[in-house]
């Protein structure tokens, strides 16, 4: 059988939800535009401030289609569709396209450096030491595997990695992958966990934190089906979430977005945003309308436990 392309291509956001719920939280937002991704953030943040406005923006209706499936089985109240303590392909939090990627990053692991038994059994010690496993001659292979440019290309298109130095995901993944094995949270990281073994742990510790406390609201999200470029105004958010959508934008899209997110936000108005492996200076484009602290995007970023990026950047509309 040939294999159709899946649209679906992010089944889970491996952003960390806490640092949005806290900036939201310290200025009491009151309506935020958040990219949807695969909606755990959003889930997230509907949990924790139900009194927050939320709108979506993803142009791939297979990314909304898919935040529609995790209401429905939250509705259900079925959390065993979400990979807890189960790699199934199928499952909700396997079902993407970057899924599959790491499901080959974990191939190479199964069959050269260490067993899926034992992935299990170290993530969920404190203690364990995974030297042995870093130092490991096919360690580096499995990130250069499963982060081939070609690969990576044929997955998102070249926008997507315009911005990296060609080559440069293997060593980037590898190199935030062992800052969470050697991490004092290395026990309960559900992305780290996610990331090695397709599955979270049982305990509710280990969970993404949507699923250790799901949302009350069910309904759909507000979604705007287009791209940030595309949104007719930012002027009714106090919040912009802009994920690591830059990475994947030209230098001209990136000034005309920063442009219009400083005509048309209200001072006092945040936006955040993510890079990964994107060494680009994006901060000079919003720094005419918006104020950055090097020292907060440092703690931003320190924060940021889904491990991805390299850095965080939050503005403040002056
Ligand atoms: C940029 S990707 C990054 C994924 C994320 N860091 C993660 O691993 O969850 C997130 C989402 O952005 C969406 N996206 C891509 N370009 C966009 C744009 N210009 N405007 C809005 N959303 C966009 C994609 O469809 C995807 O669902």
């Amino acid at each position: 059988m040939v294999l159709p392309r899946d649209p679906l291509q992010f089944a889970v956001v491996r952003e960390d939800p806490r640092v949005e719920e806290s900036l939201l939280r310290e200025r009491s937002a009151e309506r935020a535009l958040l990219i949807a991704s695969g909606g755990c953030t959003a889930l997230h943040l509907r949990a924790r401030l139900p009194e927050l406005r939320l709108t979506l923006v993803e142009p791939n209706p297979a990314q909304v289609q898919h935040v529609e499936r995790k209401l429905a089985a939250l509705r259900q109240n079925t959390r065993s569709e979400f990979n807890i303590d189960d790699d199934r392909t199928d499952g909700l939090h396997e079902c993407g396209n970057f899924e599959r990627l790491f499901r080959l990053l974990r191939a190479v692991l199964d069959l050269w450096v260490v067993s899926a038994a034992e992935r299990r059994v170290r993530l969920a010690d404190a203690a364990a030491d995974w030297r042995d496993v870093i130092e490991h001659p096919y360690w580096p292979v499995a990130f250069s595997t499963a982060f081939a440019d070609d690969l990576l290309v044929t997955m998102f298109g070249p926008d997507a990695v315009q911005h990296a130095e060609p080559g440069s995901y293997p060593g980037y993944f590898r190199r935030r992958i062992e800052a969470g094995l050697v991490a004092a949270d290395r026990d309960r990281n559900p992305w780290l966990h996610h990331v090695l073994l397709g599955h979270y742990l049982p305990a509710a510790v280990t969970w993404p934190p949507f699923l250790q406390e799901p949302p009350r609201d069910l309904e759909p999200f507000e979604v705007l089906p287009v791209t940030l470029l595309e949104v007719d105004s930012f002027a009714p958010y106090d919040f912009v979430q802009l994920s690591n959508v830059l990475d994947w934008m030209s230098e001209t899209d990136c000034r005309a977005l920063a442009g219009r997110l400083g005509t048309e936000l209200r001072p006092g108005s945040r936006v955040l945003w993510r890079q990964l492996n994107d060494p680009r200076d994006l901060v000079g484009h919003f720094e005419s309308a918006f104020k950055f602290s090097e020292i907060r995007d440092g703690q931003l970023t320190e924060s940021e436990r889904s491990l991805f990026y390299d850095a965080v950047h939050l503005g403040t509309r002056r």
